[in-house]
């Protein structure tokens, strides 16, 4: 923070947090920037990416008429998460995907990741989880050794700013059959997780499945999902 003191001309932290209370969003927004932890990488915790292809989407193929698909991946950071859910998607489905329209919602409370998510260029250390033949499939090699999302992949995903402490009623324009609300809740205190959890709750469709991160626990006694094994949660 010191290096953001600097650049303004601000001689210490009283002077800063002023300008942070008169709300200047300019000020917000690198302080969320700088607050925010955004570590991630494609084909994280890969049993969300087996219950996806095992159960989730079998039971769509089954039971959703309409072959329209909504996911939410909530605290998204720079896109890793729902890009390796498009792929996942894409691969499950082959050549019969153009019978579906499967749309990922992806938010985030930092512009800076959505940038990058936007961009869609990553290194080659954030895809090395990555099955060998999505690789080959969903990336391009570009210059300096860097990796670009294939733009099948990228129409799938739509990218969106939302702070998850704000009304939802934007985003609960759809239902998701997924959200992914991973490594998100870290932030917060126990009281903060159970309010976002209802919320979710009320995101999900009958049915439908979160995703939360390992270290992380839905409280059973303060949530009406149901526990389906470690990290994945269903609104029965
Ligand atoms: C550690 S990353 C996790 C990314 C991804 N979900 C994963 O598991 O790999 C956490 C993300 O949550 C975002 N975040 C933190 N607080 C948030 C909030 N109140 N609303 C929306 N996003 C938030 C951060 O900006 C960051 O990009």
């Amino acid at each position: 923070m010191s290096s953001v003191l600097d650049k303004m001309g601000m001689k210490n932290f009283s002077e800063y947090i002023t300008l942070i209370k008169k709300r200047d969003m300019n000020q917000i927004t690198t302080l969320i920037n700088k607050l925010t932890t955004n570590h991630t990488f494609f084909y994280r915790e890969d049993n969300h990416y087996k219950f996806l292809k095992e159960v989730i989407l079998p039971e769509q193929e089954k039971n959703n008429k309409t072959k329209i698909i909504n996911i939410w991946s909530a605290g998204c950071s720079s896109g890793e998460e729902p890009y390796t859910t498009a792929m996942a998607i894409d691969d499950y489905f082959g050549i019969r995907k153009p019978q579906w329209s499967a749309k990922i919602l992806a938010t985030d409370i930092s512009q800076n990741v959505l940038n990058k998510a936007a961009e869609a260029v990553y290194q080659e250390e954030s895809i090395k989880n990555l099955p060998p033949t999505w690789k080959t499939k969903y990336l391009k090699k570009i210059d300096g050794g860097k990796y670009q999302i294939v733009q099948q992949i990228k129409n799938e995903v739509q990218f969106k700013i939302f702070n998850l402490m704000d009304p939802m009623p934007i985003i609960h324009k759809n239902k998701y059959q997924v959200v992914f609300c991973r490594n998100v809740m870290i932030y917060f205190d126990q009281n903060t997780k159970n309010e976002l959890i209802n919320r979710l709750y009320e995101a999900v469709q009958p049915g439908g499945y979160l995703f939360i991160g390992h270290s992380e626990t839905v409280q059973r006694d303060k949530s009406n999902f149901k526990y389906i094994c470690p990290a994945i949660y269903q609104k029965v």
